[in-house]
């Protein structure tokens, strides 16, 4: 609650102080904010021109030691820490975030040394920053991309690379130089309200799909924060929470992902997470910033808080926390008085700085880049719409999709006309626009019946307008996911001669979830409203000879399998983008083949997860915030045991081999693919293996295939099976076979052995098994490994 009360009266700071630099603006011949931009690039260039005649060493032209020696300890101090508190005497506060006003922070500028305030803003769906800036008519709008939850389902690396790349181009050219993105905590648990943020329940898929997106992003010459790290795997209560973690399944589950891409990506920057591990903030975590981060996987780049994270600053800079986001004058004063009490020494200090320093001076800011403000919103819209289509999961269909000669369509469920692009919070991007899947399917031509329409849009608007009357503060209400909307159930009447009428039937059901909230049981279940719809559509159109699709426009898990046989189809199409309603219909008709893949599992129930035992789970249908709630009590709120190891998702739900509705790595097809036997071999730096994939069916599509390692008898305990590397072909025409290699380190097949703090590979003969998903397993090949181990740090213990 005291964080909340904290981030909302700094939303009040700032957009007070928003309004009196455009006071400023508009008392002072400084008409407009791009003249205000100049004028503060003007004002920088003569600091620059400043410094130079009195001698001190300018930033990007002196190197960074001199720099670093020119700096008081003041300055240092202030550095490390952002601008969001009003009070840090000689800084430009403020300046930045009218250049690019609704951006997340402002490193602290020192015009001396020709040091500029650089600019981060959120992601991940897209850039998130203010469109529209008073006095000013141009709009700033970015597009929203499709959720990190949907880009995953792609296993297309190449693709995600490519909308990573679109999103650096808006971060550029809107001028800000680091993108808080990506997200990659393991869907540890259905209900994290921000699971649509995250990737998957397994650390390689995370992992590569974040890597990447920061190769993406980075193309364009700005930076990435990837976040949260680590172990934030709940909102209730996450900037207290402690997460209890057993070293193993930290290595293995909750760091394997950052560990890729740290690897793979080089990100110019790693957030750390809220939470506490094992009973340290994890910002305060020498352990995790430095010696595995650092030491271990060689991360060179700079570690800056999430914000207002920890909650002793002194303590963040002797981590190896570099940066504390957006800045509080309690942390200058922490940090002073451990330098006075010498419990801090300025050498530790140095260090941060150093890094800080580097991050500044290869940021588009200091390198004076001209940003346009117009980044290329056109071609943009093209890129989310088919990568979008790319990640949405076919999970039924009885002969209806794609739909051919169909002209009328109804469509059904209040999220047809009011699509969910994505999830809220920092994670939200202000678009120009929503495509509805009611305007996509007009889009493409069909003649969608609008006979409800009008009742349907004010019935949306009304509960809209209750719920916010209901939080009685515009501010407040901007934070919260928008319940879903009851349903309207049309009588018997209306729908048989809708089906009369119509020659298909589309019911979406929608799901929206974001920051500072986890997701109910509720909110996990279809309601009684849905479930009637459901079940009124259906019979009324199959009476008629007519087919039914369901399209569940959600950011996270629900349960299916109560009603899953009900429709003739159901494509869950995600949270994707402004672009949405274009994608689906792209999907329905057949414009491409749908290869989406689940990268969780869908279990039969919610409780069958072995996490569930330890996660707060609300049966209500309230939506709370981050704070206490009564009926949890303190079992994970403060703490949260992971007593499940690492047996997260399909590890789980194979080692006791449970029945669930969908497994991971599951998604259908218009087309189906045939596997060639496969060859591995393994020559001890490295697992090669080949398969030749051959589409069998009668149209065009792509198959991500993933390979699955089964390791020989172990005094470890061992999954049934894990992930290690996967591939996704081409848009193979019928008949058309590509065979796909897929490598992965040998040192990958080693599990972590906590008591000799080491990473272990028994000798023996592995099983590598290729799977359609991690239920369909098509072929197998073996290979041999040696033994070998790889010693690493005891740390981060329970
Ligand atoms: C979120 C981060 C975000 C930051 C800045 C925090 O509340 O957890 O993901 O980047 O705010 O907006």
């Amino acid at each position: 609650m005291y964080f909340y009360v904290q981030k909302f009266f700094c939303i009040v700071q700032v957009s007070f102080f928003h309004h009196f630099l455009t006071y400023l603006c508009k008392n002072t011949p400084i008409t407009n904010i791009n003249h205000m931009k100049k004028a503060i690039l003007l004002s920088a260039a003569l600091a620059v021109l400043a410094g130079c005649q009195s001698g001190d060493p300018q930033l990007g032209k002196a190197s960074i030691d001199k720099v670093l020696k020119a700096m008081t300890l003041e300055e240092k101090v202030h550095f490390v820490i952002g601008t969001a508190d009003g009070n840090l005497s000689g800084a430009v506060v403020g300046a930045t975030k009218q250049i690019v006003p609704g951006a997340a922070g402002t490193t602290y500028p020192i015009e001396r040394l020709g040091i500029p305030s650089i600019v981060l803003a959120d992601g991940p769906a897209g850039l998130r920053i203010d469109p529209i800036r008073e006095g000013d008519e141009n709009t700033y709008y970015c597009t929203h991309f499709p959720i990190g939850t949907l880009l995953s389902s792609t296993w297309n690396q190449e693709l995600v690379e490519s909308v990573g790349e679109s999103m650096g181009q808006e971060v550029h050219e809107y001028g800000a130089d680091v993108y808080l993105a990506p997200a990659l905590n393991i869907h540890r648990h259905p209900l994290n309200g921000r699971n649509f943020e995250y990737y998957s329940e397994d650390p390689v898929v995370a992992g590569k799909t974040a890597a990447a997106y920061v190769r993406g992003v980075q193309k364009n010459g700005v930076g990435t924060s990837v976040k949260h790290f680590a172990y934030n795997n709940q909102e209730t209560n996450r900037t207290g929470n402690n997460a209890v973690i057993s070293p193993r399944a930290q290595r293995e589950i909750y760091l394997k992902g950052f560990e890729i891409t740290v690897k793979e990506a080089d990100p110019w920057t790693i957030m750390s997470s809220y939470n506490k591990i094992n009973g340290t903030y994890t910002s305060q975590s020498k352990d995790l910033l430095t010696t595995v981060l650092r030491d271990e996987w060689g991360f060179k780049g700079l570690v800056m808080t999430d914000w207002f994270g920890g909650d002793n600053g002194a303590a963040q800079i002797a981590a190896g926390n570099d940066m504390l986001q957006p800045g509080t004058s309690t942390q200058y004063d922490q940090i002073m008085a451990a330098l006075q009490d010498g419990s801090l020494t300025e050498a530790e200090l140095d260090v941060c700085v150093r890094r800080c320093l580097e991050l500044v001076a290869r940021s588009p800011k200091a390198k004076g880049y001209a940003y346009s403000n117009k980044p290329d919103l056109k071609a943009h819209a093209a890129v989310t719409r088919q990568s979008a289509r790319e990640g949405m999961v076919l999970l039924e269909n009885k002969g209806v999709l794609p739909l051919k000669s169909i002209k009328n369509v109804a469509v059904f469920g209040c999220t047809s006309y009011d699509f969910i692009a994505g999830g809220t919070g920092s994670g939200n991007v202000n678009r120009a626009y929503t495509v509805s899947l009611l305007d996509g399917l007009k889009n493409a031509g069909f003649q969608v019946d609008e006979s409800q329409k009008e009742a349907v849009l004010k019935h949306i608007a009304d509960e809209k307008a209750a719920f916010q009357a209901s939080l009685g503060n515009d501010q407040l209400a901007a934070f919260f996911p928008t319940p879903r909307p009851s349903e309207l159930v049309p009588n018997a009447l209306e729908l048989k001669a809708s089906a009369r009428n119509n020659d298909v039937a589309i019911i979406t059901f929608g799901r929206n979830s974001g920051e500072f909230f986890d997701r109910s049981s509720a909110d996990f279940h279809l309601n009684a409203g849905e479930k009637k719809l459901l079940n009124a559509v259906t019979t009324a159109f199959h009476a008629a000879g007519k087919k039914v699709v369901v399209v569940l426009n959600v950011g996270g898990v629900i349960e299916t399998a109560s009603w899953k046989n009900v429709p003739d189809a159901i494509l869950l199409a995600w949270q994707a983008g402004q672009e949405g309603g274009n994608s689906v219909t792209d999907i329905l008709t057949g414009v491409e083949s749908p290869s989406g893949k689940l990268p969780m599992t869908f279990p039969v129930n919610l409780m069958d997860a072995a996490s569930s035992r330890n996660f707060p789970i609300d049966a209500s249908n309230e939506v709370y915030f981050m704070n206490r709630r009564e009926d949890v009590g303190e079992k994970n709120v403060d703490v949260t045991n992971y007593e499940e190891g690492i047996y997260v998702g399909y590890r789980w739900f194979d080692k006791k081999n449970l029945p669930v509705s969908y497994p991971f790595g599951y998604g259908l097809s218009y087309t189906s693919f045939e596997y060639s036997t496969p060859v591995v071999n393994n020559d001890g730096e490295s697992v090669t293996a080949t398969i030749t994939v051959k589409n069998v069916g009668d149209v065009a599509g792509k198959e991500a295939v993933q390979l699955y390692v089964s390791a020989p008898e172990s005094t470890l305990d061992k999954p049934v099976k894990e992930l290690k590397a996967y591939g996704k072909t081409k848009e193979l025409a019928p008949g058309e076979a590509q065979t796909l290699t897929l490598r992965f380190p040998t040192s990958e097949l080693a599990s972590f052995d906590e008591e000799a703090s080491a990473w272990k590979v028994d000798a023996g003969t592995y099983t590598f098994l290729f799977g359609a998903s991690s239920r369909d397993i098509r072929c197998t090949a073996t290979a041999d490994a040696a033994a070998a181990e790889t010693p690493a740090h005891r740390v981060l213990l329970k």
